[in-house]
């Protein structure tokens, strides 16, 4: 579905009816790096899957993507879906959104699912590399940057017994706007330290990581999960950084154990 809010065309999905839950893609990916968990969580939840500002479907405005606009977009996009209060889930950069939305709008969170994420801002050398990052996508398309990522999404093991779904995640990240990867990119680099943010979560929070997650590594989520008293950590064995895709029934079986535990 299309609509006009907070200034851009936003692609979204909206699949099955009950308590929202909403939950936002990485970077440079789309919603349907959700697919798996939105076929069975849809029985018994309304799940929003968006297209961020600048990435799938969405339009790509210039300028740079801050995590605080791309929260906003999703709050606009529930507001406009007539959706009150939410749980909230986001990986990697969805996960930078999540907490920004939390940040925002808390008062409509009743629950939250980070995975392959964490707290902390970039390093002075990773704001380095965005902005390079930056620049060679716009002077020079997506192929390079898609290359260098599509290994950090996936176990070698995965690779090698999954081909297709490697080549899947690669044109989707092939697919990217230019102007809306650079955007992304300069907001991520410019984000703030949540980490002081983590002792006001007062609602029950979900933590999933790749066990083999190399760009959001597992002693991330372990200090999301001392930061947020009462959260569950979950580990997925034999996954790297998607685990939606590489480890979907085990992703998909976590949050719904968590989303039948909390208060609706
Ligand atoms: C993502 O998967 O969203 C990105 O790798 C996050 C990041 O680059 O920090």
């Amino acid at each position: 579905m299309r609509v006009r809010t907070n200034g851009f065309d936003a692609f979204y999905e909206s699949s099955g009816s009950g308590p929202s839950l909403v939950l936002i893609h990485g970077f440079p990916l789309d919603h349907t790096i959700w697919s798996p968990q939105v076929e069975t969580l849809s029985k018994t939840f309304r799940v929003i899957t968006p297209d961020l500002r600048g990435h799938g479907l969405s339009e790509a405005t210039e300028g740079v993507y801050s995590m605080d606009l791309l929260a906003r977009d999703v709050n606009a996009l529930l507001d406009h879906l007539g959706v009150g209060n939410v749980v909230v889930g986001g990986l990697s950069m969805g996960g930078y959104v999540a907490l920004s939305f939390f940040r925002q709008f808390g008062q409509r969170v009743h629950g939250l699912i980070l995975v392959d994420t964490r707290a902390e801002a970039d390093s002075a050398e990773a704001k380095v590399r965005r902005e390079e990052q930056a620049r060679n996508v716009l002077r020079n398309g997506m192929k390079e940057l898609a290359s260098q990522m599509i290994g950090k999404m996936f176990t070698e093991a995965t690779g090698r017994r999954e081909p297709a779904l490697v080549e899947r995640v690669r044109s989707m990240m092939e697919l990217m706007s230019p102007v809306g990867v650079a955007a992304a990119l300069r907001g991520m680099a410019e984000r703030q330290d949540s980490s002081g943010l983590l002792g006001s979560v007062r609602v029950p929070t979900l933590i999933v990581v790749g066990e083999a997650d190399s760009l959001t590594p597992v002693a991330d989520s372990e200090r999301l999960a001392v930061g947020i008293g009462g959260s569950e950590l979950v580990v997925v064995p034999g996954a790297a950084h998607l685990t939606t895709l590489e480890k979907p029934r085990e992703v998909t079986g976590a949050i719904r154990g968590f989303l039948g535990r909390i208060p609706r």
